[in-house]
């Protein structure tokens, strides 16, 4: 079976060997020694000032709403995980939908300034599988309106925008480390940011609003992560480098495999050096889509539909307008198999099949 992720698991006795630690100390989470040895690593690795280590990358979303103080309305893209919008509805905030550009599939920058309106506080947008969103013309939008800005950077471990880590974009950036990511802590998230006070605001957001022991700076929420956590971090850290240059030459492969005037692939902001972390094609309709998705089911290959469907169409959103773009894309979008331990020889059945079909 070909499946369309599989988490990448380092040798066990590195992870055994941080285990022990754990049961020598008898600390398994509050801020625990990997922990703090985790964020120090990846503040290092992606050359960050703060990174705070959270429950995963879903908590990340909601507290950085909730540190920035966002009300009313929030921008946001239609074609995202559907935790990008839950979060917003979840702090009672309207996601005010604007569609996204056809070819990067990110929001749309020259559609945002016509949806603000005096309720807008804010701009969530996500890096759509690590693609860089338009960050410059974000932000002159946000500094002219007085917004803040929140990238849901879930996808882009690895990912530099002009030589930086996209991650130093936004007034709060956040990740998903959740297992079936590039790099991963089994579940697990983060939220990045160079402004001290927020840092300090979401730091105790995370921590139930702990202020120092009794006493509470507001309410908070439980986002930590735990001791096992952080040991798979820092061991699969040691393997990042290997795994994103394998993911290059495996995207690139299905990219030069699958160059078809009938399979649409993405366009990466040239600004970028990309994570290639998925590979998704882009058929002419969803019929066609959906032939594939059976052809390749038949060769035990399981794509993954994603995004599906267009988040301006969940039930629980109310008032959402319509996106064309981000409502076609979402039909007719499938993600291929793509993990480390995947093979060429995998990689040119799936395609083999998916051009027969
Ligand atoms: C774009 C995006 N945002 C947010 C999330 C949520 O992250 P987590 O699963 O760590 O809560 C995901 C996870 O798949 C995602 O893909």
């Amino acid at each position: 079976m070909i499946n369309v992720t599989k988490p990448f698991l380092p040798p066990l006795e590195e992870y055994t060997q941080l285990l022990e630690g754990i049961w020598d100390r008898n600390w398994l989470t509050n801020n625990g020694p990997l922990v703090n040895n985790l964020e120090m690593k990846l503040k290092e690795y992606l050359g960050l000032d703060h990174i705070l280590f959270l429950g995963n990358g879903t908590i990340a979303i909601q507290i950085a709403i909730k540190a920035l103080g966002l009300k009313g309305e929030i921008i946001t893209t239609p074609f995202s995980y559907v935790a990008t919008t839950s979060s917003i509805v979840w702090e009672n905030c309207q996601p005010v939908f604007v569609d996204i550009d056809e070819n990067d599939l990110n929001i749309n920058p020259e559609l945002i300034e016509q949806a603000i309106t005096e309720k807008t506080t804010g701009i969530l947008a996500t890096h759509v599988f690590g693609n860089p969103c338009q960050v410059e013309k974000i932000k002159k939008i946000a500094d002219k309106y007085n917004l803040k800005v929140v990238y849901d950077a879930a996808h882009c471990f690895g990912t530099k925008f002009k030589g930086n880590s996209i991650f130093q974009y936004g007034d709060v950036s956040t990740f998903s480390f959740h297992a079936t990511k590039i790099f991963h802590t089994i579940e697990g998230g983060a939220v990045t940011s160079k402004d001290e006070n927020l840092i300090d605001a979401m730091s105790k957001l995370r921590n139930f609003g702990h202020n120092s022991f009794g006493k509470f700076d507001g309410v908070g929420i439980n986002g930590k992560n735990s001791e096992y956590h952080a040991a798979m971090g820092l061991v699969n850290l040691k393997y990042i480098d290997e795994i994103l240059q394998n993911r290059k030459k495996q995207y690139l492969h299905y990219a030069e495999k699958l160059n078809h005037p009938s399979l649409k692939q993405i366009s990466i902001n040239p600004n970028a050096d990309f994570n290639y972390s998925y590979f998704p094609i882009i058929f002419d309709t969803e019929e066609k889509l959906l032939e594939t998705v059976k052809s390749l089911g038949d060769h035990n290959i399981f794509p993954r539909r994603y995004f599906y469907p267009s988040l301006n169409k969940l039930d629980y959103v109310t008032k959402a307008s319509e996106c064309k773009n981000s409502e076609s894309i979402a039909s007719r979008i499938l993600c291929l198999p793509l993990y480390h331990s995947l093979s060429e020889a995998s990689i040119d059945l799936v395609c083999r099949v998916i051009l027969k079909s």
